[in-house]
Parts: C-alpha cells; sequence; structure tokens
C-alpha cells in the first residue's frame, strides 16, 4: 500500500481545526452575497491569490476579514457541515473543533446564532459516524477581561462545549494573562488547551503548562528549544497539535524538511497531525500527513503512530479510544502481513 492509501485508509482524528478556518472562499463568496456583504475581492481566484503570508499576523489579518460574512445560524452551519464533509472524506472518526467566539460576538452575532448553526451540523456529522467536540478560543489580542466575560456569556452552552482554548496574536500576549479565565473553565469541569510555541518563546508552553494547567498544547514547536520542557512534556505525557503546512505557510518553518514533527516523536512526545485553518493553508488534514512524511521521510509506522496519537491524544473516554486504536491496529496487521 502506498503511503497516500495507508494515510487515507488510517482512522484518524483532528485536534487542531478552527472552524473559520475551514472557510473556502467558494463559500466566502457564497455567503457574503447571501448576506448582501461587499468583499474587496472580486473574485475566488483574486482571494485565493491574496493567501500568501509571512507570518502569523499576515494571516490572522485577512483569516478576521473572511469571516465577516458568517453572520447567521445558516452560515455557521453551513461553515461547519462543509469542514465535516471534507473530514470525513479524510477518514476524520473524531474532530476537537476551535473556533473564536469573541470575533464575532465583537461583530453583534449572538453566541446562539454560532452555537446553533454548529450545533445541527454537529449533529448530522454524528448521524454519518463522526464524533465531534467544540472547543472555544479566547483571543489573546484583546485583554483577559474580555475572555471572562466571554466565558461568563456562554454559561448558557457549557453543556455544549469540551474545553477552552487560547489562540490569536501570540508574541507579546503570552499565556499569564489569562490564569483567571482558565481557572474558571476548569472549575465548570472543562478540559483547557492553549496555542503555544508557534511564533512564541518556550517560556509561553511553560506558562501554559504550569499556570493554564493546560492538557494540551497546540503547536508547540519551540519546545525543541528548552530539553527541560521537551522531558516534563514526555513525562507529563502533554499531547502537542502539530500542524505541518500551516508552519510552512505562516513562516514557522522555512522547510518542511526542517519541520521538529519527526524530533518530536523521536523524543517520545504524543505528537499528532493536524490542518489548523486548512482553507488558508492548502491542505486537509491527509495532505497535512501526506506532505510531512514525504518530507521528513516518515515510515509507515511513524504514520500509525501518528494516527493512533491523535485519538490518545483526544479527549474521548478511554473505551471509544481503545476503539479507534483497535481498528488502527487492525490495518497495521496488514501492513505486516504484506511486508
Ligand atoms: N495561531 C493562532 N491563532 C490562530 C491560528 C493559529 O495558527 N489559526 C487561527 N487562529
Ligand atoms: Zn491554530
Amino acid at each position: 500500500m502506498s503511503t497516500s492509501e495507508l494515510i487515507e485508509k488510517l482512522p484518524k482524528a483532528e485536534l487542531h481545526i478552527h472552524l473559520e478556518g475551514s472557510l473556502e472562499p467558494e463559500l466566502l463568496f457564497e455567503l457574503a452575497t447571501r448576506n448582501k456583504f461587499s468583499l474587496e475581492y472580486d473574485s475566488v481566484e483574486q482571494l485565493r491569490k491574496a493567501y500568501v503570508f509571512s507570518n502569523l499576523q499576515e494571516f490572522l489579518d485577512i483569516y478576521y476579514i473572511g469571516m465577516n460574512v458568517l453572520q447567521t445560524e445558516e452560515d455557521f452551519f453551513d461553515l461547519a457541515a462543509a469542514y465535516f464533509q471534507k473530514a470525513l472524506q479524510d477518514n476524520v472518526r473524531h474532530v476537537e473543533a476551535f473556533f473564536d467566539p469573541q470575533a464575532h460576538t465583537s461583530r453583534g452575532i449572538p453566541l446562539r446564532a454560532i452555537f446553533s448553526g454548529f450545533k445541527k451540523a454537529i449533529a448530522a456529522a454524528n448521524d454519518k459516524g463522526m464524533s465531534v467536540y467544540l472547543i472555544p478560543c479566547f483571543l489573546r489580542h484583546l485583554p483577559a477581561i474580555d475572555a471572562v466575560q466571554t466565558f461568563v456569556a456562554m454559561e448558557p452552552f457549557l453543556e455544549d462545549i469540551h474545553g477552552v482554548g487560547l489562540d490569536s496574536s501570540e508574541q507579546g500576549c503570552p499565556p499569564s494573562l489569562f490564569v483567571e479565565v482558565y481557572d474558571q473553565a476548569r472549575a465548570a469541569g472543562l478540559k483547557t488547551v492553549a496555542h503555544a510555541g508557534e511564533e512564541g518563546p518556550p517560556e509561553y508552553i511553560w506558562q501554559a503548562i504550569d499556570q493554564l494547567k493546560v492538557d494540551r498544547i497546540d503547536h508547540g514547536n519551540r519546545a525543541m528549544e528548552d530539553s527541560l520542557l521537551v522531558n516534563r512534556i514526555v513525562e507529563r505525557k502533554i499531547p502537542l497539535t502539530v500542524c505541518p503546512l500551516s508552519n510552512l505557510q505562516l513562516g514557522v518553518v522555512s522547510d518542511l524538511r526542517d519541520h521538529p514533527l519527526r524530533k518530536m516523536l523521536d523524543s517520545g512526545i504524543v505528537a499528532t497531525v493536524n490542518s489548523d485553518d486548512p482553507a488558508y493553508f492548502g491542505g486537509y488534514v491527509n495532505e497535512n500527513y501526506l506532505h510531512a512524511a514525504t518530507a521528513l521521510n516518515l515510515s509507515d509506522k511513524d504514520i500509525v503512530v501518528l494516527a493512533k496519537n491523535s485519538f490518545t491524544g483526544s479527549f474521548l473516554p478511554d473505551a471509544s479510544t481503545a476503539s479507534h486504536i483497535a481498528d488502527i491496529e487492525q490495518i497495521e496487521k496488514e501492513l505486516v502481513s504484506r511486508s
């Protein structure tokens, strides 16, 4: 079986996907027309051409403009349903999906429209055998009090979320600023994750672990600069949700052959492969596996480990994780019997 066949065949979980980052230019134009929202771009092609970034902020500037077209419950349904469809095609069986409530409430969109739209799309995905957990992220470029207020506003929807996260501009916005809202989230029984070490220093990863007490780190690339930190991540089995194509498009690595994924696996880190913002970075999860595998010369065994890690690193109950891993082991047996 070829590498791409193996990747397609393996059941996977996706743990680092921003739903707004799955807004494809075609849907973006459709929603702009539906909502009579005028865009600066004349065509899908022109918009796609603008997707050239040299760092995180350049991407975020265009990402926040793009999501202005999301206005009604139906828009949020269409957004999520389109992503779940793509993920199903990639044999993704479980998704832990991020979204940015403050990027919508700040435009006057009610939380209820967001949650109702997403929940309908999740119900449809569940019917097709895919489980989905929602993880709203706080925007770290906004004041920490805004995050606290957003968390209070989400109280009626706590049943609908599994955890909280932290995203947006990293440099100069350290995790330590968000201790209060993370304490509140944990007290409410939620899981916690945070983007750290994408552009920011290893110190931000330490803060996410020690002060926010996160269950998982998103990206975490720069952990590899600090061997004590690597030891901590390995000892505590803190999963990293790695996003190869995102890292390439945002200049976190200049070449995928320099990506730290292989070193992470070799160090014993529970690293996972994810798409981050697939509409902007040129590939959904299987494309991320394939590009990483090719650039880093990953073996079939490495690829199987990554698929297993995606479930071990998830917030699924142990029995569900075990059942997905048993499915992966079936495929592993086929590999061994062929070699
Ligand atoms: N980093 C930070 N914030 C984000 C990202 C990312 O990669 N994608 C969407 N919001
Ligand atoms: Zn991200």
